[in-house]
């Protein structure tokens, strides 16, 4: 479990580098008009998926529950709220389905970031 814990904490900024990266790239295209395709963003989305998952796994099966408020409760919770930001605005852009789907695609990006960002416990790195 101590191996997982060091996978969740490193995979930690693949998920930020992945999101300020969709973040940026969705503004990007859709100030250069780019039509909507999902695939990069899609594999952004993927990374938060993965540490989530990975989130579960730990919560459930290590020492978790002896733990503080801020590991049992806050930090899934606003993590699991960070994952479906993100993938309700793939959602919607993959139903639009134009150009202003990469506002939106990158817009939940940045608020799924936000969300993680403030959700992560920093002391430990
Ligand atoms: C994008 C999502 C997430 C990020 C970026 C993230 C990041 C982190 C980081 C950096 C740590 C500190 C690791 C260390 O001690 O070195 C941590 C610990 C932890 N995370 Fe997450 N996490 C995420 C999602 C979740 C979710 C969804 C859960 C549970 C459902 C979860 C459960 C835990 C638990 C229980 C610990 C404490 C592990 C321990 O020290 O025993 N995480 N997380």
């Amino acid at each position: 479990m101590e191996t997982l814990v060091t996978v969740h904490s490193l995979v930690r900024w693949l998920v930020l580098a992945a999101l300020l990266g969709g973040a940026a790239l969705g503004w990007y295209r859709y100030r250069a008009e780019v039509a909507w395709e999902s695939g990069v963003f899609q594999i952004g989305v993927m990374t938060v998926d993965i540490q989530v998952a990975i989130g579960v796994v730990i919560w459930i099966f290590d020492d978790g529950w002896s733990e503080t408020f801020f590991f049992k409760v806050l930090h899934p919770g606003f993590m699991l709220v960070a994952l479906i930001v993100a993938r309700l605005g793939m959602v919607v852009a993959t139903r639009r389905n134009d150009v202003r789907s990469n506002l939106y695609a990158g817009g939940s990006f940045l608020v799924s970031l936000a969300v993680i960002v403030a959700a992560i416990p920093w002391d430990r790195l």
